[in-house]
């Protein structure tokens, strides 16, 4: 995506057809030497940008906005504030699972009070030292979601995932998502992608074996309904207020379910 912006500012350099361009040199063709030192400073000025967005925190984010995609694992970045104003004190061991789970876990580490854990859903293979370390010290896992989780029940209190569900079939959600509110104390978070929505690169990884299939809110109830699953309504309330009053709006279905007891 970086180069595609890039190239997108070199045409015009190139050609002379930029009215900047147009005043500076009117006469001839710009030098290549300035042609690289605008591109260069573009990029600058795009890389700021992102990060004085993103507060310059997680890389994901930085990301995900370049390639102009939603990514879920994002949003759970952003939301974090809104789930500890719904939760509360159900946020001291939380559960992430989904794609770039270490930088969530890394995020979530910070947070005063709270302990986390993430199960990355296929093998990383470009994990920086910071993940590594957290794979090595037993915090995040590679598990394969479509087969039992390596924890006991109610491990968590709270167990938030991120755009992992949209890549499996309703065969292997029937078991999953049973299978991870058994590991929740207080509750399942869930989000996923709106139907028709574009995937961040983050989010659509190849690894997954198959594209994300985003389903509709009706779909997703009906599952909860087979998968005995009912919503939690305190928190879906008080995280909507949450929400409201921070005017954030979120490019991501959110599901607040009760744990399976
Ligand atoms: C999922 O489970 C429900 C309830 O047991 C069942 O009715 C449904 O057919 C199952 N779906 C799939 C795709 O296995
Ligand atoms: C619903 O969520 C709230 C947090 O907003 C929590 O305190 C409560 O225990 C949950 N209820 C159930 C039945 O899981």
């Amino acid at each position: 995506m970086m180069s595609r912006r890039l190239n997108t500012s070199r045409r015009p350099a190139e050609s002379g057809a930029t009215p900047f361009i147009g005043a500076f040199h009117p006469k001839s063709r710009p030098s290549p030497m300035l042609s690289i030192l605008l591109l260069i400073l573009g990029a600058l000025l795009i890389v700021g940008y992102i990060f004085k967005g993103s507060g310059g925190r997680t890389d994901v984010a930085a990301l995900s906005r370049l390639d102009g995609g939603v990514s879920c694992t994002v949003e759970v970045s952003r939301l974090i504030p809104l789930l500890k104003k719904a939760y509360g004190d159900s946020m001291r061991k939380v559960l992430h699972v989904g794609p770039e789970t270490c930088s969530i876990v890394s995020q979530l580490l910070k947070e005063e009070g709270t302990e986390a854990w993430g199960v990355e859903p296929y093998e990383l293979d470009d994990a920086d030292g910071n993940c590594r370390n957290m794979m090595h010290k037993g915090i995040v896992r590679v598990a394969d979601i479509k087969f039992p989780l390596p924890y006991r029940p109610k491990s968590f209190s709270l167990v938030i995932v991120s755009d992992a569900l949209d890549y499996l079939s309703p065969k292997y959600l029937n078991k999953t998502i049973p299978e991870l509110a058994r590991v929740a104390s207080d509750g399942l978070v869930i989000l996923s992608g709106y139907p028709g929505q574009q995937r961040s690169k983050v989010a659509e990884v190849s690894k997954f074996g198959r594209p994300a299939k985003l389903r509709s809110l009706t779909w997703w109830i009906r599952l909860f309904i087979q998968t005995s699953l009912e919503e939690n309504e305190t928190a879906t309330k008080k995280f909507q207020q949450a929400a409201a009053k921070k005017s954030l709006e979120s490019s991501c279905q959110i599901f607040h379910l009760k744990p399976l007891h």
